[in-house]
């Protein structure tokens, strides 16, 4: 099964994620690295999703109790030792032999929830059976892409909730790839042995004789693509949780709102889908105030720091989730180096709240983030 040499142990010098992709950039090769570093047509909002958390100026309040301060969240009625999420990513054998299974174990180990992609490389099962039973672990959950032929998909979510997963995570800003410049120039190709498994077994989509003048987007694919009615089919179909990650427009969360969907992901795919979509820590603050805490908001894209992370949570999002990181750790130390990523992000989340004066992430506001600054905090009248 191994295709790629598997690393495990981590290299010295590594202190932050940023080391990490550096590590890896030098082992991946240049068809992997096309196609898990790489974003969107000229990748605008690929660079700025970072730099929007960058641009986010944390004010620091001093002197407030921290003694017995926690990482701790609620999130769909359960207690998270912190609010750190694996995004779904596809394809993960190409970067390590051990794949989406090293990533669960790691997660697992370091308490952290996983959202296994549609597109991972092991059986779902596999990697449900590997961690199901760690009393320690996050939230395991499944991300489905809606299949052309429902039943496939139908089928597809009836094995996810045998095997255990705990919600659906129902991607909708993908109806068709990007402009992936990037991965064109460097010829990307999957390497042989490295599949989709867990769509294996789907029929074909039935071809369509195009006419002259038709487009092979509007005229077939997206025929497929989902639509607002799919959700509410898919609610009726599961008992599980159905999240909805990829929203950016604060009228789609409210829309979400009014389906009753278990919660939001605020996504820009990682830059991947739509070139200039809004930096996701820009829409974040939207989404929140559309939906008014009637459901969970996540959120995903550039976060590569603890600061980052209680930037994330004062702009009132429920819990955060990290892709492309966890690929580099997975690449330079397989499950090691997953968990070295989620170590590295707790530590500096606990370092930022210390020195911030949040003992708790309920304390990260937006005053966090010098919302209201310019109050008038004069002690004696002028
Ligand atoms: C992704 N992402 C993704 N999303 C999804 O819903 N299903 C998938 O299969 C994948 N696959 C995938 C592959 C690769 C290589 C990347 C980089 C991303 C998007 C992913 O879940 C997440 O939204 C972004 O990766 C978050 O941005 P960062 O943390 O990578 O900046
Ligand atoms: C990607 C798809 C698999 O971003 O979601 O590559």
């Amino acid at each position: 099964m191994t295709y790629v040499p598997s690393r495990q142990q981590l290299p010295p010098g590594i202190a932050s994620l940023a080391d990490h992709e550096q590590h890896a950039r030098q082992h991946l090769d240049d068809n992997a690295w096309a196609y898990f570093a790489g974003g969107a047509a000229d990748e605008i909002s690929l660079r700025a999703n970072r730099s929007a958390w960058d641009a986010l100026t944390l004010w620091p309040r001093m002197l407030r109790p921290l003694a017995g301060g926690h990482t701790r969240i609620e999130l769909l009625g359960r207690t998270l030792a912190h609010p750190v999420l694996l995004a779904p990513v596809a394809f993960q054998r190409m970067a390590h032999g051990d794949g989406e299974l090293a990533t669960a174990y790691a997660a697992a180990a370091m308490g952290a929830g996983v959202v296994l992609s549609t597109q991972a490389t092991l059986p779902l099962e596999t990697i449900a059976q590997a961690v199901l039973n760690d009393a320690g672990r996050g939230p395991l959950w499944f991300q489905l892409y809606l299949q052309h032929d429902r039943g496939f998909t139908r089928a597809l979510v009836e094995r996810a909730e045998a095997a255990g997963y705990e919600a659906l995570v129902l991607t909708v800003d993908a109806p068709s790839s990007g402009a992936r410049d990037r991965e064109r120039r460097a010829g990307f190709r999957l390497p042989p042995g490295i599949d989709a498994v867990n769509l294996a077994q789907m029929p074909p989509a039935p071809p369509v004789a195009l006419q002259p003048g038709q487009s092979a987007l509007f005229d077939a694919l997206l025929h497929q693509a989902p639509t607002w009615d799919d959700v509410a089919w898919l609610q009726s179909i599961t008992r599980l949780p159905v999240l909805l990650k990829g929203v950016l427009h604060p009228a789609d969360a409210h829309q979400a709102a009014s389906l009753q969907v278990a919660g939001l992901v605020v996504s820009n795919h990682g830059g991947r889908t739509l070139d200039t979509a809004p930096a996701t820590a820009t829409a974040l603050p939207r989404i929140v105030q559309a939906v008014h805490g009637a459901l969970p908001v996540l959120v995903d894209g550039g976060i590569r720091r603890g600061t980052d992370v209680l930037k994330a949570m004062a702009l009132g999002a429920s819990a955060v989730l990290v892709g492309r990181p966890v690929v580099w750790g997975l690449s330079n130390a397989g499950a090691a180096g997953v968990a070295h990523v989620l170590r590295l992000l707790r530590d500096e989340l606990e370092i930022a709240m210390a020195l911030t004066g949040c003992a708790t992430l309920a304390d990260a506001s937006p005053a966090l983030l010098g919302a209201d600054l310019d109050a008038d905090y004069r002690v004696f009248p002028s």
